[in-house]
């Protein structure tokens, strides 16, 4: 995908937001062109579950009159059936996730896919090294996880000819990152960009904005302990090969957040646009901040 190129060149990120709705996919395309930025929009298979085909074509349309460039992407296939589905579907770039599996079989895996996906101009994303959290189909606890070695990185491009790689660098899913400010292996990421020129990708990369997080708890929510990256170490990983970025539990905060607001301070509320509407917006305002630390803004 040439935006990400452009990206691990110019030493910004772009983001990849999820989405599963049409509020949260107005929010992230709005934001794009409100900032000038090239955007990901990524569904998971949990968001494929959840929306359907309905929610695919929707998605489609709206990233196809959008005036920034788009790119829908699959964020965790996890076979190849469910990337040739999306590729048939549409989507302009995939994710085969076999991180969980041995070298072997997660090379043979991923070079299936890129095989099926190039021939029809489709761009592969492919992940080596395993992120703390729960994923969409995996679970990893504290001890599982393994940061990406820079050789087996080198190998497995070499092997595979995927696109893009996501490494495991510190970072994890959800809304509870690690204790104070979680650890990031910039050192890592500057020997695995040293041997693979591709654009690199940072999963679980989520900032977990503590007004958000004070906000949804003071309207009742119950998060303990919720921490995300820090974004200085996000500005700096952008400048070392860094140059997609996924970004998932930040709109989620801000989405639960304010429906809960709305419906706490207006208890006989019941129209779904007053109760969503300012979800989106401030969905919205969380896209443009992340852009603004990823420094793609003006880059479309
Ligand atoms: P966060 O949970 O930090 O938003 O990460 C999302 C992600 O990496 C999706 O692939």
């Amino acid at each position: 995908m040439e935006i990400l190129s452009a990206a691990r060149v110019g030493k910004y990120g772009v983001g990849a937001f999820n989405t599963n709705n049409m509020e949260i996919t107005q929010a992230i395309l709005e934001a794009a062109e409100e900032s000038r930025s090239p955007v990901i929009v990524a569904l998971s298979e949990g968001g494929l579950k959840y929306g359907g085909k309905d929610l695919v074509n929707m998605v489609i349309d709206m990233s196809k009159s959008a005036t920034v460039p788009v790119a829908v992407h699959l964020d965790h296939g996890s076979s190849f059936e469910s990337c040739l589905q999306t590729i048939r579907y549409g989507f302009t770039s995939v994710m085969i996730d076999k991180s969980h599996e041995d070298e072997e079989t997660n090379i043979r895996e991923t070079k299936r896919v890129v095989k099926a996906a190039h021939a029809v101009g489709v761009t592969v994303e492919a992940e080596i090294g395993r992120l703390g959290g729960v994923e969409e189909h995996v679970v990893v606890t504290e001890d599982e996880v393994a940061l990406t070695k820079p050789e087996e990185a080198e190998r497995f491009m070499a092997a595979t000819g995927t696109d893009y790689l996501a490494i495991a660098i510190g970072t994890s899913h959800g809304a509870n990152k690690g204790k104070g400010r979680p650890y990031i292996d910039h050192q890592r990421i500057v020997e695995i960009a040293n041997r693979v020129p591709n654009p690199l990708v940072m999963h679980g990369a989520s900032g977990v904005p503590q007004d958000v997080v004070a906000r949804l708890n003071a309207a009742g929510g119950q998060l303990k302990d919720a921490t995300g990256i820090h974004e200085d170490d996000v500005r700096k990983a952008v400048t070392e090969g860094i140059a997609k970025i996924n970004t998932d539990t930040d709109l989620r905060l801000a989405l639960t957040m304010r429906v809960r607001e709305v419906l706490m301070n207006d208890p006989k509320q019941f129209d779904p646009r007053k109760i969503l509407g300012p979800a989106r917006e401030e969905m919205k305002r969380i896209v443009k901040e992340r852009i603004e630390v990823f420094g793609s803004a003006n880059k479309a």
